[in-house]
């Protein structure tokens, strides 16, 4: 990757689930650098989720291009691209039998790390979302914000350059909200990554100060 290329760029991209009528996108460009923040906002059912699926080679576009970390995102470029990406979604997905370190583990076991390797990361991460304290805890005794904590730190145990989060507060309270975007915000800031974040809070939108895409109804 040219070090000065976007982390992501969609040039003039138009997309059509199939079967559907009308586009979901049409000529839809955006740039992100590498640090930035953009906001996604919008009424449900206006293509939050389908652009970040864009962004991660779930979908495809009918016209335009679709490049993350300099790469075209294609049906063959996309695995490894995701594996620079931190996904993170609104459900925590914690597997219940595991322990929150065993959780996080298994973050670095997806990527092929050596056990070592991945149990320092996952400490190291556990860390850094103030969690190390009940690391040998499982998922169900924590509260949500807790738990969204831990799967932060799965999802960002390789400290990926792009970070893509869809609505990954939607299941807290204020309080909680704010704490993790601010884990989310201080990772930024430490890693340089870029961050997608799709949200419904006008609040996360002022605070994060960086690019703010609306999408309309439909
Ligand atoms: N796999 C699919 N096939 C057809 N239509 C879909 C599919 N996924 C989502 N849609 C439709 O695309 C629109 C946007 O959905 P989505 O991206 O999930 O919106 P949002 O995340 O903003 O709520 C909705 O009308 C939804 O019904
Ligand atoms: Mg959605």
């Amino acid at each position: 990757m040219a070090p000065d290329a976007p982390l992501v760029e969609l040039e003039k991209v138009t997309f059509t689930y199939l079967g559907q009528e009308k586009p979901l996108f049409k000529g839809l460009s955006l740039r992100l650098q590498k640090g930035e923040w953009l906001s996604i906002t919008g009424p449900s059912g206006s293509g939050k989720t389908s652009l970040l699926r864009m962004l991660y080679g779930a979908v495809f576009p009918l016209e335009g291009e679709v490049r993350v970390l300099g790469t075209p995102v294609d049906r063959r470029s996309r695995y490894r691209l995701r594996r620079q990406m931190g996904l993170v979604f609104q459900s925590f997905e914690l597997l219940p039998r595991k322990t929150v370190l065993e959780n996080v583990v298994y973050g670095a076991e997806i990527l092929g790390w050596p056990p070592r390797r991945a149990r320092e990361k996952a400490e190291q991460r556990l860390a850094d979302v103030g969690l190390l304290p009940l690391k040998d805890r499982r998922p169900g005794t924590l509260s949500g914000g807790e738990q969204q904590r831990v799967g932060l730190a799965r999802a960002l145990i390789h400290e990926p350059p792009l970070i893509l989060a869809d609505e990954p507060t939607g299941n807290l309270d204020p309080a909680n909200a704010r704490n993790v975007f601010e884990i989310l915000w201080e990772l930024k800031e430490r890693w340089g990554s870029g961050v997608v974040l799709v949200t419904h809070s006008r609040d996360l939108v002022e605070w994060s100060q960086g690019q703010h895409l609306e999408l309309g109804r439909l």
